[in-house]
């Protein structure tokens, strides 16, 4: 039977990538951020997950503006990755789990989630980071299914129903009949926005709370719009969706493992957190 073994939120942030490109893990602006991952890397060595549900937004690289879906989830054996305008190196493809990926998308459309499905997906930065994060640049052992969520243009899907399309996924995952031990990955935020009048904006507070409510009690979260997300998070700080998405796939009695919290890397206040039974 598969099962889910934890799940893992972190910022994805272009610059970062950029820095384990240079190998800048080491060096005195650098080494605090990426040290802050080392309790993770202790937590996936002692687990040994062989599948990552990544879920993050895409960046324009696969759907823009004209074509948005809500939720589209890939069903690729694998998806290349390219650079939506970053700069950032261009990385090896990374595996996916096509019969995995068909199996969590009919349990969610017989649940009533009607996700798009896609059996070619490009991955941009908000999946490429976070994968050499955690499991290093040139690591392919993984196998991995990405989730979509759209935080870029409105309507955007509410933090209650991200949230149930977590548990979803994870009703979806432990149905499947063969072995697989799943972490699932939410990536972006947090508090951010990269244009207009606010750019720069963030906000710690906010976000301290947002990490608290999704550690502990995340209720009172869900009650809040997408729009109150961007009122109090920035623009770009709804990607907290995915955040959301992650922490509804642990069903089960859940501890907040690892925390930290960066003031800011670029223009985003960075966070990472492991959660696991
Ligand atoms: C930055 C943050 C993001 O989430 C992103 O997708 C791109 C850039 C930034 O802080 O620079
Ligand atoms: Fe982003």
């Amino acid at each position: 039977m598969a099962r889910i073994v934890g799940a893992v939120a972190t910022s994805h942030i272009p610059l970062i990538g950029k820095a384990i490109a240079l190998g800048w893990q080491s060096d005195p602006a650098w080494k605090q951020f990426f040290d802050s991952y080392a309790p993770v890397h202790e937590w996936l060595r002692t687990v040994q997950p062989d599948v990552a549900v990544v879920v993050y937004n895409d960046h324009g690289l696969n759907f823009f503006l004209d074509k948005m879906p809500t939720f589209a989830i890939g069903a690729a054996a694998e998806y290349t990755n390219a650079d939506e305008g970053w700069g950032l190196p261009v990385v090896r493809p990374f595996p996916g789990h096509p019969e995995l990926s068909w199996h969590v998308i009919d349990s969610l459309v017989a649940n009533e989630f009607d996700i798009t499905s896609c059996q070619e997906m490009c991955v941009d930065h908000g999946f490429a980071v976070p994968m050499a994060l955690l499991f290093g640049k040139d690591d392919r052992s993984i196998k991995t299914i990405p989730v979509c969520i759209n935080t870029v243009q409105f309507p955007l899907p509410s933090p209650k129903r991200c949230y149930a399309l977590g548990a979803a996924i994870a009703h979806a995952i432990e149905s499947y009949p063969a072995d697989a031990r799943v972490v699932v990955l939410g990536t972006g935020g947090l508090s951010h926005q990269l244009e207009g009048e606010r750019a720069g904006f963030i906000n710690k507070p906010f976000d301290l709370m947002c990490c608290d409510a999704i550690a502990d009690d995340v209720s009172e979260l869900l009650r809040y719009s997408s729009r109150d997300l961007v009122r109090e998070a920035g623009s770009q700080g709804v990607e907290l969706l995915s955040w959301l998405v992650m922490r509804g796939a642990m069903l089960g009695p859940t501890t907040r493992k690892h925390f930290a919290y960066h003031g800011a890397v670029s223009n985003t206040a960075a966070a990472v957190m492991l959660l696991a039974p």
